[in-house]
Parts: C-alpha cells; sequence; structure tokens
C-alpha cells in the first residue's frame, strides 16, 4: 500500500514522472503534484489510525494479562488457606450435610396449597425459585431441613419442577402432599408474611417456619398472612424497618416483598452470622427501594451487635 512507502520512495517516483512527461512536453505538473499531497496525507492519517489502534489493542492486551495475573495469584492465596477437595469428595460432604439436617437442622416448609391461583408463568418462576432455594441450601454450611407441603403429583408445579429442575425427585427434602398442620404442631409454627405485624427475632431450630409459595405477579395481596389466619398459627415478618430505611429512586418505588429464595438466603445467612444487618445486606433485593439503615432504625435483634 503507498501508505507503507518511504517518502524518499514517492519522491523518486513523482520525479521520475515528471522527467517523462517534460519529455512528451506535457504540462501536467500541477496534477501531479497535488495528488501525492493528498494522498499522503489520507495515508498518513490511515496510519497514525492504524497505530492508534495497535498501541489501544496492546495496552488492552497488557492490563488483561495483568488482571488475569492477580486472579491467579488470588486463587493460589485461596487453595493454600481451603483444603482441596475432588467434586466427588465434595458431593458426599454435601449430601452429608444435608442429611444431618434433616435430623438436626432448622425446618423450613414451602406451602405449595395456593398454587391454583397462579398462571403457567408464575407456576414456572415458582419452579425456578424452588431450584435456588434448594441450591442455597446445599451450598450452606448449616443446612435447613426442607419440605414442600401440599405438593401433589398430578399437580402443575410438581410437573414444571420435573421438567425444569435436573434431579427434583433426587432433592435430599421432603415432598408431601400434606400440609404443615399434618406434620407439625401449629405452636411450633411461624408463618413467615411480608404482612405480618411481628418482626421475625431469631431462628430457633424448636419452631418450624413456614414460606407461602406464591410469586407476586397478579397474586392478591396478603394471601400468605390471610392462610396464617386459617391455620391459627403464628406470623412473622423479615425485621425490614428495624434495620433498613427507604432509599430515594426515581420511580418511588419501595417494596418489602421478596421471593421466597431471597427470604430463604437472608435466613441462611442470619444462621451463619447472627447477624440480620449482614443478612439484609448481602441478599435485600437493590432494585427494592430499601437499603440498610446506618443506625439501625428501630431496636436491634443482631446477636453480633
Ligand atoms: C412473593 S411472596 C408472596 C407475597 C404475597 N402477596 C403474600 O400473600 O404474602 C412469597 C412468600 O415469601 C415470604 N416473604 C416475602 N417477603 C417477606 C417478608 N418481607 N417477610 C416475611 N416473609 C416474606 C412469604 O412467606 C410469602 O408468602
Amino acid at each position: 500500500m503507498a501508505a507503507d512507502i518511504p517518502s524518499e520512495v514517492s519522491d523518486m517516483q513523482i520525479n521520475g514522472v515528471s522527467e517523462i512527461m517534460d519529455l512528451l512536453h506535457i504540462d501536467v505538473e500541477s496534477d501531479v503534484e497535488i495528488k501525492p499531497h493528498r494522498e499522503d496525507s489520507l495515508c498518513s492519517r490511515n496510519v497514525l489510525r492504524k497505530q492508534r489502534n495497535w498501541e489501544r489493542q496492546i495496552a488492552a492486551k497488557k492490563s488483561k494479562r495483568k488482571e488475569e495475573k492477580q486472579r491467579r495469584k488470588l486463587n493460589r492465596e485461596l487453595d493454600a488457606d481451603s483444603p482441596q477437595f475432588t467434586k466427588r469428595v465434595m458431593k458426599a460432604i454435601t449430601k452429608e450435610r444435608l442429611a444431618e439436617a434433616q435430623s438436626t437442622g432448622p425446618k423450613l416448609c414451602v406451602d405449595l396449597s395456593m398454587t391454583d391461583c397462579m398462571s403457567d408463568k408464575e407456576i414456572s418462576r415458582l419452579a425456578g425459585q424452588l431450584r435456588r432455594l434448594y441450591g442455597s441450601n446445599k451450598k450452606a454450611a448449616q443446612p435447613f431441613h426442607l419440605f414442600l407441603t401440599d405438593l401433589s403429583q398430578d399437580s402443575r408445579l410438581y410437573r414444571e419442577c420435573i421438567r425444569m429442575n435436573d434431579g427434583f425427585l433426587n432433592y435430599t427434602m421432603d415432598i408431601t402432599e400434606e400440609s404443615c398442620l399434618d406434620l407439625f404442631h401449629a405452636e411450633t409454627i411461624i408463618y413467615l408474611s411480608p404482612d405480618a405485624e411481628e418482626a421475625l427475632e431469631t431462628v430457633d431450630v424448636d419452631k418450624v417456619y413456614i414460606l407461602g409459595g406464591l410469586v407476586d405477579e397478579s397474586i392478591q395481596k396478603k394471601l400468605s398472612f390471610s392462610r396464617a389466619g386459617e391455620l391459627s398459627v403464628r406470623t412473622a415478618r423479615l425485621p425490614i424497618d428495624e434495620y433498613m430505611v427507604k432509599k430515594n429512586n426515581t420511580k418511588n418505588f419501595h417494596s418489602k416483598v421478596l421471593a421466597v429464595n431471597q427470604v430463604f438466603d437472608i435466613l441462611l445467612t442470619f444462621c451463619d452470622t447472627g447477624s440480620w444487618t449482614e443478612a439484609l445486606q448481602t441478599w435485600f433485593p437493590q432494585g427494592k427501594g430499601y437499603i440498610i439503615a446506618p443506625v439501625p432504625a428501630k431496636h436491634t435483634l443482631d446477636n453480633t451487635n
């Protein structure tokens, strides 16, 4: 390409052309002089652009290499701190932990008695949330003993769970058509509802916590609160008012209603750390318009604070 030709060479060529034109007595001097100048400036702009691109690519590669080096270093440090297990050993440890939770862990049921009022789309979303809830329990240091109650094998949700959730039938949890009241004494049950008056203070292994198996798209409000009323059991809400404050946002949107798996993640972290601040800070979704209060909004329920 002309851009790569050193300027002395192009000068020599231009001079050669001029001499031939002189011999032929053709006066095209102005053309000959103007054209190379335009091309020259075009070429040099192209060369500069290419060079800048090249320099940018080199710089990006360099910073990527640096990031990768840091990541490898961090991984090496983490590896040195924690023992390495093969996938098979990890699977066996998880299985044992879940089995142990079935006799000693805190109990949590997802009450699936209200699924008839949900659309197919909501049923699919609930199946996905149950998969995530189970996934979190598998990873937990102190898992819960999980129950899916009021779930019959000919229901849409059961079929959707089998379709969407790999290994659903082998989940280490109790799946039953019975209701939570068939399984537990009413006095031990605490039904979690965003509409409850009482704030949940702690998670007690002698209690049974119930989550309403609902996806909030078109569902009426207070459904799980009414269900708890029908069952005549105690209700409690997450201590959001005690630890969080409203955050200004353009849509002025604030909601304390979470998905079942989000509530479960908060409970798991609370059990692990004894801190509602940490649990809510880690898991309360940012888009819900709340942030942790600089000073706990009411009184603190945290064991660690
Ligand atoms: C998507 S919510 C359902 C909200 C629904 N409108 C209702 O009737 O409660 C699914 C379940 O998560 C639990 N949940 C969600 N947000 C909660 C909160 N702030 N406090 C306690 N439980 C909550 C409740 O058990 C609730 O039934």
